[in-house]
């Protein structure tokens, strides 16, 4: 599909007024989106596990105006207050859905959002956050065209979340989500994210991610300025080819769930996103020495038991602590004994692979 396929056709009745409700989850990625070009197409194809409990609820009120103008007009309110801090990345986010969307000039929109999990957490709301109010946008779309159908509703969220963050285009569906073009993963596209097509060991269906916050501060460079210094990075073309043969090497991984292979390619992944960061110029640090701490703890941990966990990060200092299912009491007491000491006030969020968004 290209953008233009994106464009409904011309509308018939607009409804007056409703609502619409979503949650979406946040994801986790394996293969890291950094870099991007105009039109938030990514540099390099991702894939993601789907989170579960860590989730974004967002309703969308709608009110036809008394005159169409050129943009939308909207309010924002976060747990129920007015948040203005929102307004310039939803302004920014209706703007780019105009092409896509054209009726939303002709309502007046409030949009109530809520976070399961402790905004103050540092963890990535942006994700679940998009995607909840493009799920949003996709059910007043289909109120308008009543005969779009299930798929094309997805791919249509899709497609308006990553408008409004790049990585929420993989927060619509479960459990594992692809997106970018890749020659070897049938339907991808860099317009939208994907349910992984191929096959997957159900290790992979329950794994679990204990989200250790180690640093709930606000980060000092902010993902959109760390994909810009991806342009004229030295490491650049290496990077991105880098990330499309993780992808290939990924497919006997999910189909034969080789933990080992799994485990050394995420952690790499990991590193290799830092160390992006570091060798761009500017360059800057999101790790933090709890960060630090906390891989190392793991690694020990893995020697001395074999359990078969990993870390990833995020473009954070926060890690993301994998394991499968059948190691959980193992890997939670150990969460507990040496990783809790090193989180800000203690604080972890304990996730698993979720299922995708759903209406509520
Ligand atoms: C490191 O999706 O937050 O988490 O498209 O500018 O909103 P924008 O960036 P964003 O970048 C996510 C970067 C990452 C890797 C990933 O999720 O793939």
């Amino acid at each position: 599909m290209t953008e233009k396929d994106f464009i409904p056709g011309p509308a018939g009745a607009l409804p007056e007024s409703g609502s619409a409700r979503w949650q979406a989850p946040s994801n986790i990625a394996l293969v890291k989106y950094w870099g991007k070009k105009a039109g938030q197409i990514p540099t390099n194809p991702s894939v993601s596990f789907t989170l579960d409990s860590s989730a974004t609820r967002t309703e969308l009120r709608y009110r036809r105006r008394d005159q169409a103008s050129g943009a939308p007009g909207f309010e924002v309110f976060l747990d129920g207050r007015p948040a203005p801090g929102f307004r310039e990345k939803i302004r920014a986010f209706f703007e780019r859905i105009l092409p896509y969307q054209p009726f939303v000039s002709e309502y007046d929109f409030e949009v109530h959002t809520t976070n399961t999990f402790p905004h103050s957490s540092g963890i990535a709301s942006s994700a679940s956050g998009m995607a909840a109010l493009a799920l949003c946008l996709a059910d007043l779309e289909r109120a308008i065209f009543p005969g779009m159908e299930p798929e094309r509703f997805t791919r249509k969220a899709s497609f308006l979340a990553r408008l409004g963050s790049g990585s929420a285009a993989r927060s619509i569906e479960g459990s594992l989500v692809h997106w970018g073009q890749h020659g070897s993963i049938p339907g991808s596209s860099d317009l939208y994210g994907i349910r992984y097509p191929l096959e997957l060991h159900p290790v992979f269906e329950s794994y679990r991610d204990t989200i250790l916050l180690v640093d709930k501060g606000q980060k000092q460079v902010s993902s959109t300025a760390g994909h810009n210094l991806m342009k004229g990075h030295p490491f650049a073309a290496e990077r991105f080819k880098q990330a499309r043969d993780h992808i290939d090497a990924l497919q006997p991984i999910f189909r034969g769930g080789d933990l080992e292979a799994f485990i050394s390619l995420v952690e790499s992944e990991a590193l290799t996103l830092h160390a992006m960061m570091m060798t761009s110029d500017p360059y800057f640090l999101l790790m933090k020495p709890a960060t630090l701490q906390i891989i190392e703890r793991i690694w020990e941990f893995r020697r001395e038991t074999g359990e078969p966990v990993c870390f990833t990060l995020d473009a954070g200092a926060n890690v993301h602590f994998l394991y499968p299912k059948e190691s959980e009491a193992r890997a939670y007491a150990f969460v507990r004994e040496q990783l809790v000491p090193f989180c800000e006030e203690g604080q972890h969020l304990c996730d698993q692979v979720g299922k995708g968004a759903v209406s509520f």
